[in-house]
């Protein structure tokens, strides 16, 4: 049964960007674990019927007023904010796009956390705050931040403005930089919608259905095992469960921190597509293109401290539950 109503036993959550891909995936998490979403979200990425654990408020994040209000009216008692553009070639081509949602938007929805008093965030950031590996593989928290794109940058602005948040009014937060998301809801009932996805699992897919009619390679002589680059691919189940450890780890008076979310393993471009003709039993034509500036070899998360602070493993990652979850997704239509 629907609850309809946020009550101490079920405390609301602001869920912004709640109608997108790991938003939806996350209040579904949310809503398992006894808490009452409040998807807000203005429907840029997101959609309508993906809504389907909590309720739905329609709003930017950059409407100051309509924010007020929705909290107003729910009284949640933290935020997991992922509404944001996500393109990193977009990002490169329109920054101030970028620079305007993602970090804008953010300083928005933090000045209201901090006049109403919420004091717990999870913030959905990214790998791409690293830029180009330089000290170790896997990554660390502690390796070094130098982003080489804006959608990279303004990760790390919000990242940064949640640390003077902190010191300035006690703003906890839990900035979780994620890796490869991947692979749909174990029960398919919700997954990635929309018909230009920009991962590689669900392009190849779509090569693999023939609504592409190619995958560009980018590299064939990086020193990996096959020279195609490698990715850390994490369940986007998975993802979702991490939210709620760490939000529970803010909610007994933790102090903030950042995590990074994968498995530390990875698997090559090649990898991904050899799986993908596995599952789906169907041709996946490649084209062998050149490396793309600023691409590693390996980008892959050291999870350890995420593993340590929040009890969390990545249980439902391996390659092919990623891959077959994504194409039984697909196969479905999308409809759920
Ligand atoms: N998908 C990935 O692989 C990945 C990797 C690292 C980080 N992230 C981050 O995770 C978050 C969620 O990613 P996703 O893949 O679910 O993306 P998504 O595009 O599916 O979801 C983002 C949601 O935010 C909403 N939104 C955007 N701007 C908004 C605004 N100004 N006000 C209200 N709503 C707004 C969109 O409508 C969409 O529903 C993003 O912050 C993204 O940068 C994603």
């Amino acid at each position: 049964m629907n609850k309809l109503e946020p009550t101490s036993n079920h405390p609301a959550i602001l869920v912004t960007g709640g109608a997108g891909y790991i938003g939806t995936q996350a209040c579904k998490a949310l809503k398992e674990a006894n808490f009452f979403p409040i998807v807000y979200d203005n429907l840029s990425n997101g959609h309508r019927e993906a809504v389907k654990w909590g309720v739905f408020e329609e709003g930017d994040i950059f409407d100051r007023k309509r924010v007020c209000e929705v909290v107003d009216k729910y009284h949640p008692v933290a935020v997991m904010h992922f509404a944001a553009f996500k393109s990193v070639g977009e990002s490169v081509k329109e920054p101030a796009k970028y620079y305007l949602n993602n970090v804008g938007g953010s300083s928005v929805l933090l000045d209201v956390m901090r006049e109403k008093k919420i004091d717990k965030i999870i913030f959905s950031s990214s790998a791409a705050t690293y830029g180009q590996p330089t000290h170790s593989n896997p990554l660390k928290e502690s390796d070094p931040c130098n982003p080489i794109n804006p959608y990279g940058h303004s990760k790390r602005m919000v990242e940064i403005m949640l640390q003077d948040s902190d010191k300035a009014y006690g703003l906890k937060h839990v900035a979780l930089r994620y890796f490869n998301v991947a692979g749909a809801d174990l029960k398919g009932e919700c997954g990635e919608r929309g018909s230009k996805p920009i991962n590689l699992v669900p392009i190849v897919l779509q090569v693999a259905r023939g609504t592409r009619p190619s995958l560009d390679v980018f590299g064939q002589d990086y020193p990996t095992l096959d020279g195609t680059a490698v990715r850390d691919y994490l369940h986007v189940v998975d993802l979702a469960d991490a939210h709620v450890k760490a939000l529970n780890y803010l909610l007994k008076g933790n102090p903030s921190i950042i995590l990074n979310l994968g498995t530390s393993k990875g698997a090559s471009v090649q990898e991904v597509v050899n799986t993908a003709r596995k599952i789906t039993g169907l041709p996946i034509s490649v084209n062998q293109a050149q490396r793309r500036d600023g691409d590693p070899a390996f980008l892959t998360a050291d999870y350890t401290l995420a593993k340590q602070t929040l009890e969390w493993e990545p249980t439902h990652s391996a390659l092919h539950k990623i891959v077959e979850s994504e194409w039984n997704w697909f196969q479905a239509g999308q409809k759920n």
